[in-house]
């Protein structure tokens, strides 16, 4: 229908995106054979067949047995630039792609293979696209630090720094004094928080971290303050619907938030998170979203806006879209 040809066709931007888990299940496993890894699994089949989550964490430990097969540079740019296919075919005129270094470097990948071929891919692509190194929270902040120091040679390749994988016990003030160095050299700063964390995650991540977008935060209705809060200071939720519903942080789409969040004055955007896994990229998530909840044309501009205005763009780029 039209409301449909609409969400297809609208300029949009992506602003929470694991290029990691952009990676197919058949590009897993070209890439293990191309470097000989072997896989737990025996066929493309029954790797998709485990994409069965109950939680968070029992995603994140498909998704990093998957990067294994990530060694070379070449491999990131095959994934980055499948990627970015996928994002130009629905319209996406700009991404923000996060990256976890962590999750090659300690296999022994060198850092310079991971954001070379990521950011080369990027710059090979019609899409506009920039990288958001992110910190594994279920690490150390020593180890964090560590990985900044080791990302520093190539700081012009990266415009931000984001928090990410296990929640539930990494609260953003662990990485307190990390995020005050990267203020410091001058990064955007996101963190995950609010997904399967309390709102007081969202809290600390602004107040300790100060970071300029939450990803995800849809537990922030749990506290009308917070929520009064981020409704005016439009601090910008990136949030990301089939995910909340196959990390059952959602039963169902019918039951998501995003009506309130809406409603609540938030300036809310729409994003994939990991499509191979979650069973989309942009398109079926705007689709998806509008299909199980009341929400019409005006919404989805407003979406569309949002995701422009909470870009890290420049303001004469971001002004041709708003
Ligand atoms: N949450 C936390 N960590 C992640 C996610 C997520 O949705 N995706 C990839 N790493
Ligand atoms: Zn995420």
């Amino acid at each position: 229908d039209s409301l449909r040809a609409a969400l297809q066709q609208m300029p949009k931007a992506e602003l929470h995106i694991h290029i990691e888990g952009s990676l197919e299940p058949e590009l897993i496993f070209a890439l293990a054979e191309r470097n000989g890894v072997a896989l737990a699994y025996p066929s493309v089949e029954a790797l998709r067949a485990a994409y069965a989550f109950t939680d968070l964490q029992s995603f994140l430990d498909i998704y990093y047995a998957g990067a294994s097969v990530l060694l070379k540079e070449q491999d990131f740019y095959d994934m980055t630039a499948a990627y970015l296919r996928r994002a130009e075919a629905d319209n996406v005129r700009h991404a923000e792609i996060f990256f976890d270094p962590q999750t090659h470097t300690a296999r022994g990948v060198p850092m310079q293979a991971v954001i070379a071929g990521i950011h080369r891919a990027c710059q090979d692509s019609p899409v506009s696209a920039t990288l958001i190194l992110s910190f594994l929270r279920h690490l150390s902040e020593e180890d964090a630090f560590a990985t900044l120091e080791a990302a520093l040679p190539f700081r012009d390749k990266f415009i931000g720094i984001g928090l990410d994988s296990s929640e539930v016990g990494n609260p953003p003030e662990k990485f307190a004094r990390v995020f005050a160095r990267c203020r410091e050299l001058g990064f955007h700063l996101v963190a995950h928080a609010g997904e399967e964390g309390p709102p007081a995650y969202i809290e600390t991540a602004l107040d300790v971290l100060h970071v300029e977008r939450i990803d995800h935060g849809v537990r922030c209705l749990e506290d009308a303050a917070l929520t009064a809060r981020l409704a005016r200071e439009q601090v910008p939720l990136t949030v990301c619907p089939l995910s909340n519903v196959k990390l059952c942080v959602f039963e169902r789409m019918e039951q998501h938030n995003m009506v309130q969040l809406l409603d609540a004055g938030l300036m809310a955007t729409i994003n994939s998170d990991d499509p191979a896994y979650f069973g989309g990229y942009m398109n079926a998530n705007f689709e998806a979203t509008f299909e199980a909840l009341p929400l019409g044309l005006s919404h989805a501009q407003r979406l569309a806006r949002n995701s422009f205005a909470a870009a890290f763009l420049p303001a004469d780029v971001k002004q041709r879209y708003l």
